[in-house]
């Protein structure tokens, strides 16, 4: 039986990727270079577990997806997810591109037939498949490429509304390691939930964000997950802007595991617009 060793959250932005692909070059931004730093424990941990498969709850931001057809759930089934142009061509610019995510399409087909057949998620099933930054950004600060596992992403939309309740979040993570629990091979997998902490990119508030608010989701997202999912997502909007309505993903990573976990480490820091933060998580051997 294949099972969950650990979770990790982790925010994206844009910025952070373009700012890896400079401190890589010697030119850190001073306000980035806290989250690399940040992020060291990480990577050791992560190389450390060295899973088998990584499944990874995101949301693509118009760069993969088009307002012609936005998935709620959309699940990638292919052997390999590369860079989505987000419009500065392939990363690390100047440099031989970052090879693509390796799929494992066995195993992402095994979990999206019990996803959709016993769970009753109606996942849009994508055999080719884009990953901008709500990937592509904090991945090489937690592993070098190649990457270190086999991955299957699922896209949840957050950019039209109407967006999934934090409830069906919650539930998408249960089911994922139900589905997990289910399959036949023996494979110790990572369930990665990324999504922007508080930020507004948009309209008269746009700038906006909560330091407070993202420390408290940190805090509490342990040992108090049902306290942060019955917040009503339009006030996790009015506290921290409305794209903090992300960190409703990382409710699928939580439900994922279980009660008996222990936080390995937790960080945060706002280099600009849009706070950031890890959390990761490990199921007892
Ligand atoms: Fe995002």
């Amino acid at each position: 039986m294949a099972r969950i060793v650990g979770g990790l959250g982790i925010s994206h932005t844009p910025s952070m990727g373009l700012a890896f692909d400079a401190g890589m070059k010697g030119e850190w931004e001073p306000a980035w270079k806290p989250w690399f730093d940040g992020t060291r424990p990480v990577k050791e941990w992560l190389a450390d577990l060295a899973p088998d498969h990584i499944v990874c709850v995101y949301n693509d931001h118009l760069n993969h997806f088009t307002f012609e057809a936005y998935p709620t759930f959309a699940i990638g089934v292919a052997d390999a997810f590369p860079q989505a142009d987000e419009g500065w061509g392939p990363r690390p610019a100047g440099g031989p591109p970052f090879p693509p995510v390796p799929g494992d399409t066995d195993f992402a087909w095994a979990l999206t037939e019990h996803l959709i057949r016993t769970e009753s998620f109606d996942l849009t099933v994508c055999q080719e498949l884009a990953l901008d930054h709500g990937v592509y950004s904090w991945l090489p600060y937690i592993a070098d490429a190649p990457w270190p596992a086999p991955m299957t992403p699922i896209a949840v939309n957050m950019i039209r509304h109407p967006i999934p309740t934090a409830q069906r979040l919650r539930d998408l993570g249960a089911a994922i390691r139900r589905a997990v629990e289910n399959l036949e091979s023996d494979a110790r997998v990572l369930v990665i939930a990324t999504g922007g902490m508080s930020h507004q990119i948009s309209g008269t508030r746009f700038g906006i964000a909560n330091e407070d608010l993202d420390r408290y989701f940190l805090a509490n997202l342990k040992d108090n997950m049902p306290a942060l999912v019955d917040l009503p997502q339009t006030e996790w909007m009015r506290l921290g802007g409305t794209e903090a309505a992300e960190l409703g993903i990382w409710f699928a990573m939580r439900a994922a595991l279980s009660d008996r976990i222990d936080e390995i480490y937790r960080y945060q820091v706002f280099p600009k617009i849009t706070g950031c933060g890890v959390i990761a998580f490990q199921e007892p051997s």
